[in-house]
């Protein structure tokens, strides 16, 4: 069976970018691979953060991709810093990377633009997200498009290490959807949809009531034009909330263009089918609320799991280089 990672920083309140780029397809692979699922609370700390607000957060993010259809009897989930040799992998690929690779990653560079102390994991970053791949021998990763330059340096390092020390890792593949790679912000369409971002009225909660989300929709920043045309470049605003409404959908968002002449009715039909898309996750997300121990047990299990596979492979790739593990 083809095995495959991903994972998600719990930095915000997962929300409906993360969602249609890359969650909603996760629960799809625990049939027919071997899944495994993963809160990258280590990545979180490359930026300050509360301690406490950290530990809730990363909790509620545990909770909340098993509210998305994740089913841990099928799939593995678990919390990145629960599982050692990820921070040991990440040193022995730290070795062999060179610094200019890192500095070359634009989410280095956006992230440390303009802020006066960058930590060294913020740079380093790239090395701890290819030992959470590796460890795993995962086959694909699928993963919205701002992950696409991080998955080509875990390549390269995989194919890097395999030369210089022999067939260790399985080199793996990105796996990016087709369709939303990219939701944009909707209160900035210029800028991506994220979860940290400091405007609330610019990003859709996973787990927003339905009239919070017509609110968020209906003051989307659009343009002041009145035609209703799918083309990112020139109307980045208009464009996000076809791509929205055309991946809650299942159509197409140019298709769905010629279908609207007003801005009012496409935010009312947009706000409408997310809110439906979001119901079950909505109301899933309640009842684990109501039983925290569902979370615990998932995550115990789920750590074990991983514990097994990761650490195999770090003692080959520690073998490989020559240091006793
Ligand atoms: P993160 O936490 O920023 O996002 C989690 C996943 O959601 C996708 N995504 C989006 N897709 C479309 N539109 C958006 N606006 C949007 N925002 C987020 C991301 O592409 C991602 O797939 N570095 C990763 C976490 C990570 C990881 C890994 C992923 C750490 N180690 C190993 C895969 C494998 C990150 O910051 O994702």
């Amino acid at each position: 069976m083809a095995r495959i990672i991903s994972g998600v920083q719990p930095t915000g309140t997962l929300n409906i970018g993360g969602y249609l780029g890359a969650f909603r397809h996760w629960p799809t692979y625990q049939d027919e691979h071997e899944a495994y699922f993963f809160v990258a609370d280590l990545h979180a700390l490359t930026v300050r953060q509360d301690p406490v607000v950290l530990a809730g957060r990363t909790r509620d993010v545990a909770a909340s991709l098993l509210a998305i259809g994740i089913d841990p009897t099928r799939a593995t989930v678990f919390l990145q810093s629960e599982v050692a040799a990820h921070t040991r992998l990440a040193w022995l690929l730290q070795c062999s990377a060179s610094i200019g690779e890192m500095q070359r990653m634009t989410q280095f560079k956006d992230k440390s633009a303009g802020k006066d102390m960058v930590s060294l994991g913020l740079l380093t970053y790239p090395a701890l997200m290819a030992a959470d791949v590796l460890l795993y021998q995962a086959d694909a990763v699928p993963v919205g498009d701002d992950q696409r330059q991080h998955l080509e340096l875990t390549r390269d390092l995989a194919i890097r290490f395999n030369n210089r020390y022999g067939e260790t890792f399985v080199v793996p593949e990105a796996q990016i959807s087709p369709v939303a790679g990219r939701i944009m912000d909707l209160q900035d369409p210029t800028k991506k949809m994220s979860k940290s971002n400091d405007s609330p009225m610019g990003a859709i909660d996973l787990t927003d009531e339905p009239e919070v989300i017509r609110r968020k929709i209906s003051r989307a920043v659009t343009d002041s034009e009145a035609e209703v045309a799918y083309d990112p470049a020139r109307k980045p605003g208009v464009s996000n909330l076809l791509e929205l409404l055309a991946a809650a959908t299942g159509q197409n968002p140019s298709q769905l263009a010629g279908q609207y002449d007003r801005y009012g009715t496409l935010k009312s039909d947009t706000a409408e089918a997310i809110s439906e898309l979001l119901r079950p996750v909505r109301e899933r997300y309640g009842e684990l609320c109501k039983d925290p121990g569902q979370i615990d047990a998932a995550l115990a299990t789920g750590a074990q799991r991983a514990r097994e596979i990761a650490e195999d492979t770090y003692r080959r790739a520690a073998r490989a280089m020559g240091v006793s593990c």
